[in-house]
């Protein structure tokens, strides 16, 4: 019966067929431990020579690292260990022999290793980093249509900026001249959530950050929501929702994976316990003066001091209401203090960083406008945006999260590049 190794507890004392690759292999001359991993999980095989036929064991001999397998044998419980199995084998097939791979398992350094990309990705630590990624993407899909969220796709190819025009990549297009990848859908599902209400998307995007932070990639993936009639208040809401149930969704569904990253999962339990803090803009820069921090009012806040502000926080922060100048055109200025608008940065604890990035829209057309024409944007470019504000315009909200962003706080990685599988930086396009 071939099957997978996460499905062995299903099989114990029966013979299965397991297939995969060879992750490291032990001999002791009459007794051979081989290590196989199937995408599933990892497992101890141990083949006895007096077990074997003689080619059988010849063919274990030979076997190297990453060479790809076929292992049929008895299923047994780990002696030691809980929920860990071994195979006795009986019967080995070798399905191509792995001559000279390149990553031992040794050290090897970080440019080595991503130069091998391709490969690299086979290793424990990466298997258990990319498994979190999946179960962060799941959760965030998950929660969004709990919440009523539907997924609209926005396109990569856009006319315009979103985010600023100094980190766009253009692309020259036909006869149209250039068009630049897309740095958020956001202004997309703000046109969708007249049809649908509340969507969100979730694909690539691309800034060209002259940036080589441990937290800044070119190329990475967003998800952005927005809701019809979603004011400040209730954006928060959702996106402190949000981050929970991407934390409970990771302790429940990664535990294997959190041990192999040696994640301590304490701070993450907390978080889930207690409500977010919350300061504005002007309490945030005040608090950072009083930490020694030379942060001006008016200035964005430095890697360094998002570091200073949740240091000694259990949990997340957000900074709501920037002062308008340091924001995008789109944020609706505060009827409160019209110099500031409602938006938020959520800052993550254990150095994580910001997050999200969100904000109740500018849904006035002539205050809009303004912005438009105040940042020396073309209204005629935005005019199909605009025209949102013409036929119905209604107050709503959104957000975007940074998956790489939200995969590295979960397994604690301490570079983003390891949490996307072919990370693309400033000095990386390769492989
Ligand atoms: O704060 P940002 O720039 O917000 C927007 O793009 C909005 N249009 C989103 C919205 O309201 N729908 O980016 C959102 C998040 C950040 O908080 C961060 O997590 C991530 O995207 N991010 C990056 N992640 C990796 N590398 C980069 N260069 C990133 N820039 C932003």
């Amino acid at each position: 019966m071939y099957t997978q190794i996460s499905k062995l507890s299903q099989y114990i004392g029966q013979e299965v067929t397991l297939k995969g690759w060879l992750n490291n292999k032990r001999s002791s001359g009459s007794i051979a431990f081989l290590e196989l991993r199937d995408g599933s999980g990892f497992i101890q095989c141990v083949v006895s020579k007096k077990e074997v036929t003689e080619e059988i064991w010849s063919e274990v001999e030979k076997s190297t690292q990453e060479s790809s397998v076929e292992i049929t044998g008895i299923v047994s419980k780990h002696p030691k260990q809980v929920d860990l199995y071994e195979l006795q084998a009986k019967s080995y097939k070798l399905i191509q022999l792995s001559i000279d791979y390149p990553i031992a398992n040794k050290d090897h350094g970080p440019e080595f290793l991503m130069d091998n990309r391709h490969l690299w990705l086979r290793s424990k630590k990466q298997w258990a980093i990319l498994r979190v990624r999946d179960v962060v993407i799941t959760a965030i899909n998950g929660y969004l249509h709990s919440q009523g969220f539907i997924k609209v796709d926005s396109p990569i190819f856009t006319p315009n900026a979103c985010e600023g025009t100094t980190t766009l990549f253009a692309v020259p297009y036909f006869d149209e001249g250039s068009a630049y990848l897309s740095q958020s859908g956001q202004l997309y599902i703000e046109a969708a959530i007249a049809s649908v209400g509340r969507c969100y998307d979730f694909g690539p995007v691309f800034r060209a950050e002259k940036s080589k932070t441990k937290r800044h990639l070119s190329e990475f993936w967003m998800m952005d929501a927005e809701g019809a009639f979603i004011e400040h208040e209730e954006n928060l809401q959702i996106q402190e929702g949000l981050i929970k149930y991407i934390i409970k969704k990771t302790l429940e569904n990664c535990q294997v994976e959190l041990n192999i990253l040696e994640r301590n999962i304490e701070p993450l339990k907390k978080v889930l316990e207690l409500p977010f803090i919350r300061l504005t803009y002007k309490e945030a820069i005040k608090k950072l003066t009083e930490l020694g921090s030379d942060i001006k009012y008016g200035e964005d806040l430095g890697n360094d001091d998002e570091g200073l502000l949740t240091k000694d926080s259990a949990v997340p922060v957000f900074i709501e209401k920037w002062d308008k100048g340091i924001k995008p055109f789109y944020m609706k200025l505060d009827q409160e203090d019209p110099t500031r608008v409602l938006n938020d940065d959520l800052i993550a604890i254990e150095g994580a960083g910001e997050i999200i990035g969100g904000s109740q829209r500018e849904d006035n057309f002539d205050l809009l406008l303004e912005r438009i024409r105040h940042e020396g944007l073309s209204e005629k470019e935005y005019e199909w945006y605009t025209d949102l504000r013409k036929y119905g315009s209604v107050p709503h909200s959104g957000f975007g999260i940074g998956l790489e962003r939200m995969v590295r706080w979960m397994t604690g990685v301490e570079h983003i590049r390891e949490c996307i599988p072919f990370p693309r930086t400033i000095n990386r396009l390769k492989p």
